[in-house]
């Protein structure tokens, strides 16, 4: 028995290959933020989830898989990214089991939601171990331009296709495992349709202050400000989103000021505090998180949004370690792509010598808010191929300049 399971395993795993590139073909479909609710309203059918789920997941799997593959030889083989491959092998084969089930058998269901719980908890480590690669990589090889742009491409396209995978995940299995959240009754699987924002500002900063607290045993105060002149009376200003989304970015954002503020004032008494902005227009629902901490140079701001940089120590991980308030760098990057997952956006704007906004973008309008997916295609491909060419801009020297050479002779 045990030897004939052996060989259905191989012969499933010898059929990847033809699975990954027959729903490579297809494009991932991007729901909106109505859709999503939709899902996971009163008359939520958890037989129309599946049916596009175990079309839709194998698809957005399938189209990040052929991009793996297109990795520099040396990072594709590094133990690391070996593992998270063969998770989504794993995870493929899983989903494609439900190909040919029954959409209305109950049992077949309550697998189905199983399997989806089982892939989420293979996947929690994705980030780190992805990132241990990274810096295998880029220890044992020396980097080039070229290739540090490829990396950064590949990972803003794999980490975004992760976030929405386990979006799709999250929501399929938080609606239809016929639990209530006593909490947040209001929310729909992870998406409040009233995200007051403002509560997501504070809780945010309360954690970021009590980090911040542990390791530099003081912490600047939080001023919040909501600026919009469409704000009707008394009411708080509130958009559909994901709060957990929400909260990730801005921790990241709260830190990172807070850090910036204590750093830059050790010899002072006083700590100028963290003052946040919140407007809703009719487009745009903006977030500016501003600090005093003396602000970066112009030209250093988009290394910061590079997964090959962090200016702290890289932490220690282990089990009894705190979670650290910088140092693997991912802060921003990360925190990016959720903002964009659902066209918005991050932006950091720095004065040198005075302090830093960072401002998050978000969609005003539920309408607007539809998940900005990467799609393997001719032009993605082309993104991998590019080589290192002669620049069309002038590099300045830095020698004097020896103008005798162009003196006019008499
Ligand atoms: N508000 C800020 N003021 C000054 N520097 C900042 C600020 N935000 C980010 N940075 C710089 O950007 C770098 C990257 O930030 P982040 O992605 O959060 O990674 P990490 O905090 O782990 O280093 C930080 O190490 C820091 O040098
Ligand atoms: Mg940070």
């Amino acid at each position: 028995m045990k030897f004939v399971r052996f060989i259905m395993k191989n012969a499933a795993l010898a059929s990847v290959p033809k699975h990954i590139e027959h729903f490579s073909k297809f494009s991932p479909s991007p729901l909106s933020m109505k859709q999503f609710l939709d899902f996971g309203s009163i008359n939520a059918c958890e037989k129309t989830s599946f049916v596009f789920l175990r079309q839709e997941l194998p698809v957005r799997l399938s189209n990040i898989m052929k991009e793996i593959n297109l990795l520099p030889n040396k990072l594709l083989t590094t133990a690391s990214v070996q593992t998270v491959q063969s998770w989504y092998i794993q995870s493929l084969m899983e989903i494609l089991e439900f190909l040919d089930k029954n959409p209305d058998d109950f049992k077949v269901l309550g697998e189905f939601v199983d399997a989806l719980v089982t892939i989420r908890n293979r996947h929690n480590d994705v980030v780190p171990t992805m990132a241990q690669g990274i810096i295998e990589y880029k220890e044992a090889f020396p980097q080039d331009l070229v290739t540090n742009q490829n990396i950064q491409y590949f990972l803003d396209r794999f980490y975004m296709s992760r976030i929405s995978i386990r979006m799709l995940i999250n929501q399929h299995t938080l609606i239809f495992d016929g639990t209530l959240n006593p909490l947040h009754p209001n929310i729909i699987g992870s998406i409040e349709p009233q995200c007051e924002v403002g509560d997501v500002v504070q809780d945010a900063f309360h954690s970021a202050k009590m980090l911040c607290d542990q390791y530099y045993l003081r912490s600047p105060d939080l001023i919040l400000q909501e600026m919009c002149s469409k704000k009707k009376k008394n009411l708080p200003m509130s958009i559909v989103y994901v709060p957990s989304h929400l909260y990730h970015m801005l921790f990241e954002l709260f830190k990172n000021a807070m850090r910036a503020t204590i750093e830059t004032h050790d010899n002072s008494n006083t700590l100028p505090p963290i003052h946040v902005r919140l407007s809703l227009g009719d487009e745009d629902m903006s977030i500016k998180v501003s600090d005093k901490g003396r602000g970066v140079p112009f030209r250093r701001i988009e290394n910061f949004f590079s997964y090959m940089f962090s200016t702290a120590p890289t932490p220690q991980m282990g089990e009894h370690t705190r979670p650290p308030l910088a140092g693997f760098g991912y802060g921003l990057p990360i925190s990016r792509l959720y903002a964009q997952y659902f066209q918005g956006d991050l932006k950091l704007y720095s004065m040198e010598g005075h302090g830093t906004d960072a401002v998050i973008y978000l969609k005003a309008l539920s309408t607007d808010s539809i998940e900005r997916l990467p799609v393997y295609n001719r032009t993605a491909l082309k993104n991998y191929k590019v080589s290192q060419e002669v620049d069309d801009w002038c590099i300045p020297s830095k020698e004097p300049l020896d103008l005798s050479v162009y003196k006019v002779p008499k």
